[in-house]
């Protein structure tokens, strides 16, 4: 009370004014107070919003980085099991088919998969019909079918003799496959091919048209175009590029040529047995042959090509023939692949009893497989 009723003077100012001052500068004090301490919290606060943010930061980088590594762990991972379900698109056939042996009737199987199955096909086409390479056509011609990515898989085919490709140096090799004929029945097949053609394309001129002389004819005058020399044909196919392989009657050419069929062919087929063969072939090599056998049995008569005259040779003819070495030795060789088919035909095919064939079932599977 004493306070308000303040008067007089002090260093020329009223004491009333001083009370007023005094009041303004004790409310800056406080106001001042609230205010650092505010701003003191605002610090703090602001410091743990920073470390708050940097913690969020770290998590989040954490994150990304585990999320990332999961991802690339995930990619390689099916990057893995795609390259394993893409091996057979690696695959590479090579079939050098012997002529008129039914060659046009496989080819004609393959040329209709090929888009239901999605593979390529490739003809090769040697220059003059040669069925023998340069060494460097040899090496330029397996380099770039191991390497034309863009036609993978593939399946090739040409009259040619067969490529030893193990000596080239390759990473993954070709797989051969072939079909034989009875080498008489070839013979005169093309005998009388090169004279009337085919059904397959009628209106072409073939080498001998006009030539109206039969096969026993020609066996009875001991012509050119039926000497034992022209059965020398399945054996060089198979033995390869050697000089041997083609001279006629060479004994260690028949020998290579057995070699080879066993060592380095898939499969060969015999012209006999088509039928078996394609379901062998649907067996062993499903992304290329799936539907070949069904395919066939439709039978699709652009698939079958048939020499447009053919006379059965008479009993003399055959005798003559059949005495012949070069003919023995070719026999040999084709019985040597009929055995050989036979077998592979009585491991991988059943008959029901109304004579059908199945592919027999696997008789394998993966077990204890460590680590898990
Ligand atoms: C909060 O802290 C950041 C740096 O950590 C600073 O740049 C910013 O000025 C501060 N804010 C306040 C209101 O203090
Ligand atoms: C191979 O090529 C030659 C030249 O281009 C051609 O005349 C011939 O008809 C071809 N052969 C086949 C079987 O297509
Ligand atoms: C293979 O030959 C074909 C035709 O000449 C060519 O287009 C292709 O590029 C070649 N591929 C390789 C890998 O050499
Ligand atoms: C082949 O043709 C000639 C005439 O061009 C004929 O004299 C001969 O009888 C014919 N031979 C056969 C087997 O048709
Ligand atoms: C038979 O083959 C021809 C030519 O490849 C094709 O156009 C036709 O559709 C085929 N027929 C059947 C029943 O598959």
């Amino acid at each position: 009370m004493s306070v308000l009723r303040l008067s007089g003077n002090f260093l020329g100012l009223p004491m009333r004014t001083w009370a007023v001052l005094l009041s303004i500068f004790l409310i800056c004090v406080s106001v001042y107070r609230v205010f650092d301490s505010l701003n003191s919290q605002i610090v703090i606060l602001n410091d743990s919003r920073s470390k708050l943010e940097k913690a969020i930061t770290q998590l989040q980088l954490e994150n990304i980085q585990i999320s990332e590594r999961q991802q690339q762990e995930l990619a390689s991972e099916k990057a893995l099991v795609a390259k394993e379900g893409n091996l057979e698109d690696d695959i590479i056939i090579v079939y050098n088919r012997v002529p008129k042996t039914g060659s046009t009737s496989l080819a004609g199987v393959v040329y209709d998969l090929c888009l239901i199955n999605k593979f390529h096909v490739i003809h090769l086409n040697t220059s003059k019909n040669q069925r023998t390479l340069s060494l460097a056509d040899q090496m330029h011609f397996i380099t770039n079918i191991t390497h034309w990515e863009k036609r993978k898989p593939a399946i090739y085919h040409g009259h040619l003799a067969f490529i030893d490709f193990s000596r080239f140096g390759l990473k993954q090799p070709p797989i051969y496959i072939n079909m034989v004929r009875e080498p008489l029945d070839r013979l005169i097949s093309y005998y009388y091919f090169v004279r009337y053609g085919d059904d397959f394309r009628p209106h072409m001129k073939r080498r001998k048209a006009g030539d109206n002389e039969s096969f026993d004819e020609c066996v009875a005058r001991d012509g050119e175009d039926c000497a034992p020399k022209n059965l020398w044909v399945q054996i060089p196919y198979f033995c390869g590029h050697h000089a041997e392989c083609w001279e006629s009657g060479n004994e260690w050419a028949l020998e290579e040529a057995k070699r080879n069929l066993v060592h380095h062919y898939l499969i060969v087929g015999i012209t006999e047995e088509l039928r078996s063969f394609l379901a062998i072939l649907e067996a062993v090599l499903p992304r290329f042959f799936h539907g070949a056998s069904a395919l066939y049995n439709q039978g699709n008569k652009s698939h079958l090509r048939k020499t447009s005259k053919k006379y059965p040779p008479k009993p003399e003819t055959l005798d003559k023939i059949k005495d012949s070495h070069i003919y023995r030795m070719e026999r040999e060789f084709y019985e040597y692949a009929v055995e050989h088919f036979h077998y592979i035909k009585s491991i991988t095919l059943r008959r029901n009893i109304d004579g059908d064939i199945f592919i027999k079932e696997r008789r394998f599977l993966f077990e204890k497989i460590r680590p898990r």
